[in-house]
């Protein structure tokens, strides 16, 4: 079954107007998930990375079992005050409101072929101030990977005007 078909989609949450794509229904599928994880792992086989980077929360349930399969490390990017280490972090904008994300100062070093995964792009926010982050630190992001896309968002374009490569598994348009 193709994964896009495992995604549910919740109207109106978490607030009017989001279709919120919910990926709990592809996860607790047991082929959806091998097969999330495959196809992605499969891709970027060649690629030389050294890190993959996942962003919290769901980045890290796709971004982990990846590095796991590569055979290369995983650093979390996560929410203000998680990482107990030296910091550095970035303020950005959601579909639906403001955050920031943190990632310890010592994850990426210079060089580093870094791989950067989360469930789903919509604003390209999140995405965005990711990749600032870990080119600050040095690392080369190789591609933005993402299982769903939202391509009128227009995250997409937005990592592509900063020279990033972006791959996803799905599009909801
Ligand atoms: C969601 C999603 C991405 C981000 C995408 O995370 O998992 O990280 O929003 O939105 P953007 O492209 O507009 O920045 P959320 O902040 O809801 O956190 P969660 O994964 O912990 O639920
Ligand atoms: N994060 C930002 N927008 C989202 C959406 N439409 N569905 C699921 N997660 C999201």
């Amino acid at each position: 079954m193709p994964i896009k078909s495992l995604i549910r989609t919740i109207p109106h949450y978490p607030h009017k107007g989001i279709m919120f794509r919910d990926i709990t229904t592809l996860l607790k599928d047991p082929i959806g998930l091998r097969t999330t994880i495959q196809e992605i792992t499969k891709r970027y086989q060649t690629y030389s990375i050294d890190k993959v980077v996942g962003i919290e929360s769901r980045g890290f349930i796709i971004g982990a079992p990846v590095a796991y399969q590569l055979e290369t490390g995983f650093v979390p990017i996560r929410k203000p005050n998680k990482l107990p280490a030296q910091t550095i972090g970035r303020d950005y904008q959601l579909e639906y409101g403001n955050d920031r994300i943190e990632i310890h100062a010592d994850a990426v070093q210079p060089g580093d072929r870094v791989l950067l995964v989360d469930d789903l792009i919509a604003t390209g926010g999140t995405a965005e101030a990711a990749v600032r982050l870990i080119r600050e630190m040095g690392g080369e992001v190789v591609e933005c990977c993402f299982v769903i896309d939202l391509p009128d968002v227009g995250g997409r374009t937005r990592l592509e005007k900063m020279n990033c490569k972006v791959f996803s598994l799905c599009k909801f348009e």
